[in-house]
């Protein structure tokens, strides 16, 4: 699926994609040559904005209606872009979105002290909601997306990482935001606590399935549609689904040859052999299949709210997270 087909997908919100746009470049003005540098070249290329639009969808599926939501769902946008400023430091990534990153055109320091100042932004926005337990739960989220990324560094070439460790660090990393873009509309609602926990629990299985679809592509995407640079996640010893399910199904003297191969240090050359063992040993298609079943659940939950575009779209949008190519 293109951009454009996206945008197709994202038609029921576009008034509210739009009124985000509008406000996020407002909000992001600032009195300096450098901030608005960084931030135009930000804004040339937005992203997807999934999780806003996941926090539309839901809301408008189930029914539910807030007037800070604009403002909700852009806070968690600009925490999502902060943490996106400071993993490509960490990753060292040179590309996002199809362009330089900020670390690569301008770099570290800028980055990091970036991703500082859109975290402030953000939580200045969300007080503006006026709702403490936004604040709470967003503040929550937060702290877990860096408590999964130091987890993922402390296991960082790790070729033993178990299946379950591995749901935690990307639960924490990514699901958690969202999760509580998926129930910032009840969350300002004040719905109560089962309802926001049966919201929180759909975005999580949305996020773990993106996530898993974003490890996938780091074996076999193609770099001119992801945006981003291929193979990176093991030569930075990141391990993620596809290995460690191979690692763990291979046939030993097959999987001790690979480790070794893991443990001398990589290379483009070892890179391709050891695709081919995770090819070999069916751990990209049985990463699809786990990406499906979380987003499988995610579809069951939708399920109950009546039929509406807002809701098929939504379908479509939980559909396009598991098999994107970009
Ligand atoms: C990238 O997220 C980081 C991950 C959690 C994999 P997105 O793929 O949503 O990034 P943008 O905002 O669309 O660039
Ligand atoms: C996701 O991790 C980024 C965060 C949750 C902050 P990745 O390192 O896998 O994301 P990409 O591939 O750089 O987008
Ligand atoms: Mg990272
Ligand atoms: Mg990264």
């Amino acid at each position: 699926m293109d951009r454009g087909d996206l945008k197709e997908l994202l038609l029921p919100v576009e008034s509210d994609l739009k009124k985000f746009d509008a406000l996020m470049d407002e909000f992001l003005q600032a009195n300096s040559e450098l901030i608005s540098g960084v931030v135009k070249h930000l804004l040339q290329k937005r992203g997807k904005r999934i999780r806003p639009a996941i926090a539309f969808l839901i809301s408008r599926t189930a029914g539910l209606k807030h007037p800070r939501m604009v403002e909700a769902a852009l806070a968690i946008e600009l925490i999502h872009t902060a943490t996106l400023l400071h993993d490509d430091v960490v990753d060292e990534s040179d590309t996002r979105r199809g362009q330089e990153t900020v670390n690569y055109k301008w770099n570290n320091l800028v980055s990091v002290l970036m991703g500082d100042f859109f975290f402030a932004k953000a939580f200045r926005l969300l007080v503006e909601t006026q709702s403490p337990e936004l604040v709470r739960r967003v503040s929550l989220a937060t702290e877990k997306v860096s408590f999964g990324e130091l987890r993922q560094i402390e296991e960082t070439f790790n070729w033993e990482l178990d299946e379950d460790e591995y749901y935690n660090i990307i639960r924490d990393k990514t699901a958690a935001l969202f999760s509580v873009s998926s129930s910032s509309c009840a969350i300002l609602l004040n719905a109560g606590q089962k309802s926001i926990d049966q919201f929180g629990l759909f975005g999580e299985r949305i996020g773990k399935a993106f996530q898993i679809a974003d490890d996938i592509l780091d074996f076999v995407g193609d770099s001119s549609k992801t945006g981003k640079g291929i193979g990176l996640d093991l030569l930075q010893g990141k391990v993620t689904l596809p290995l460690i399910y191979s690692l763990r199904t291979g046939q030993k003297e097959e999987t001790e040859k690979i480790m070794g191969t893991l443990n001398n240090g990589l290379n483009k050359r070892s890179l391709k052999t050891i695709l081919r063992f995770i090819n070999d040993n069916g751990g990209i298609d049985f990463a699809r299949k786990k990406a499906a079943y979380f987003g499988d659940g995610a579809l069951e939950f939708i399920c109950g709210f009546p039929k509406s575009r807002y809701r098929e779209s939504l379908e479509n949008l939980i559909k396009f997270t598991i098999s994107r190519d970009n």
